[in-house]
């Protein structure tokens, strides 16, 4: 876990402090989390790489967390982008055999996962992305704010 310091120009003590913190349910956000790095841990082989990055970021007036989970495991194919929201869609559940480590790679999925993510983050008034080349790797990026409006 790489956690992206706050700026040495930032001296205001009670927003250092909070500096990676956001108003949000507790149990969802470990959900969030739990399926996004147990994505990047089943689709990576066992010699693979597993990065987790944590920056807070400005854009346009608005304070957000921004998360990026990042693998160099056996990627996706751009034509299934589309539909990996999609509750119970794989991409291809044969072509998980083989890859992923010791500890999930005879677990199958059921294609859930990153439709729970999305429904919480759209409740975190949130997004996400994800950038992926096939046998090259997947990084998906989270951005929530750490104020909701109401
Ligand atoms: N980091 C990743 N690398 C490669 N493929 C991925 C990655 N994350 C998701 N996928 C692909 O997207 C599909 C959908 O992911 P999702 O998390 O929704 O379901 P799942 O992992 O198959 O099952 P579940 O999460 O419900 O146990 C996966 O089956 C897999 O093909
Ligand atoms: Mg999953």
């Amino acid at each position: 876990m790489k956690l992206i310091e706050s700026p040495q120009t930032e001296t205001n003590p009670e927003l250092l402090d909070d500096w990676f913190s956001l108003m949000g349910n507790w149990e969802q956000l470990v959900r969030l989390f739990t399926n996004l790095i147990g994505n990047a841990l089943r689709y990576t082989p066992e010699n693979g790489k597993v990065e987790v990055e944590l920056m807070r970021v400005e854009i346009t007036n608005r304070s957000l967390l921004q998360i990026k989970v990042k693998d160099n495991g056996i990627g996706i194919p751009s034509e299934a982008l589309p539909r990996l929201f999609d509750r119970f869609y794989r991409v291809d559940p044969a072509r998980s055999h083989g890859s992923g480590n010791t500890f999930t790679k005879n677990t199958a999925g059921s294609g859930l996962g990153l439709a729970i993510c999305r429904a919480i983050i759209e409740n975190h008034q949130g997004i996400i992305k994800i950038a992926s080349s096939l046998g090259e790797g997947t990084t998906v990026t989270v951005s929530l704010p750490i104020i909701l409006e109401s």
